[in-house]
């Protein structure tokens, strides 16, 4: 393992007042965001709307890396440069996400296990060729009844990643942890924070077990929220407050980073709840965002009505107001000069 390599990759993707964005939707779910906004599902409409997310002057000041999927790091833009050759030339680190999704997990109903370690060390080494400088694995982890997760569920997820994570190490590939729990269901605050921190202390255990190096990890965090159907949800600050204390309380000092994804959240909130955490502030981690839909949403929705010009305006919005959140520096007052 070159651990040199390993932190500075991670020192490069939690540079100040950048964070990342999660462009690794599978086809699946590029398509069906596609359909939801009346777009043709082709691999070519996918090319054309990542190179959008990809090639827009300017993103590079607030992006520090992006993560793709694999037809996309095999793809190029309109001028033949591979995506993954694009983003380095503007100084945007290139991931990749290797997991191959959240399969039923066995004897466990309404549990997920997520799949993808065979053939994985080979998978490394060619993204590793194709310039991929960090990767991603994600778990789904469900809170909707009382007596889930289970901690087989913790388990296999936990063990699973914390695999991964050795095999990205030895190939030099930061590895992202991301166990999501999900925003789906009524529960509270409090039942949030209990699963959360069951999740992350599986986790940190596993990832101890199988030698990992933390300073050269990144985790991704769900952020600690009421349920998305709960009656009276938790406020701003009480999610940063609980989020902050949750980490703090769970995920080791020396993890190289810690990025959020945004969950099913609409923009203002995800880029509100970074912002309100990083002024609280005093964390051992750098706290930024990996948001997928918390950027995309408007964009893709401009890009569908074809405004192209206006889609780009509405990214680099997105990019500027979390770039600040990261900062601890945003304000509502910013989103009223709103291109979009
Ligand atoms: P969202 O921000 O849309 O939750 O996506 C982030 C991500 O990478 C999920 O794996």
């Amino acid at each position: 393992m070159n651990e040199d390599q390993l932190k500075n990759t991670v020192n490069a993707m939690m540079a100040p007042g950048k964070g990342l964005l999660a462009a690794d939707e599978s086809s699946n779910t590029c398509n069906k965001r596609f359909e939801a906004v009346g777009l043709e599902t082709t691999e070519e409409n996918r090319r054309q709307y990542r190179q959008l997310l990809l090639t827009t002057d300017g993103i590079e000041g607030f992006l520090s890396g992006v993560i793709l999927y694999d037809e996309t790091i095999r793809q190029k833009d309109d001028s033949g440069t591979p995506f993954a050759e694009v983003l380095k030339q503007k100084g945007i680190i290139p991931g990749i996400k290797v997991d191959m999704g959240a399969k039923d997990l066995a004897l466990h109903q309404g549990e997920k296990v997520t799949e993808g370690l065979d053939g994985l060390r080979e998978r490394f080494a060619e993204y590793a060729e194709m310039g991929a400088g960090f990767a991603k694995w994600r778990a789904v982890i469900m809170i909707q009844s009382d007596d889930l997760p289970s901690e087989a569920c913790l388990h296999a997820n936990s063990h699973a990643m914390a695999r991964y994570a050795a095999l990205a190490q030895e190939a030099g590939i930061v590895p992202i942890v991301e166990p999501e729990v999900l925003l789906d269901g009524d529960h509270s605050i409090e039942r949030c924070y209990e699963a959360t921190g069951r999740t992350l202390k599986a986790l940190f255990h596993s990832l101890k077990d199988q030698g990992v190096m933390l300073e050269g990890t990144i985790l991704k965090a769900s952020m600690v929220l009421s349920g998305k159907d709960a009656s009276d949800r938790a406020d701003v600050q009480t999610v940063a407050q609980q989020t902050v204390k949750c980490l703090i309380e769970h995920v080791p000092h020396n993890v190289g980073g810690v990025v959020f994804l945004s969950g099913g959240q609409g923009e203002e909130e995800a880029t509100a709840h970074l912002d309100a955490m990083n002024k609280i502030g005093n964390t051992p981690w750098g706290l930024t965002f990996s948001y997928s839909r918390a950027i995309q949403n408007p964009v893709l929705k401009l890009w569908a009505e074809g405004d192209k010009e206006k889609a780009a305006m509405a990214y680099l919005h997105r990019g500027k107001a979390n770039s600040l959140a990261s900062r601890g520096q945003w304000s509502e007052d910013f989103e009223q000069n709103r291109p979009y």
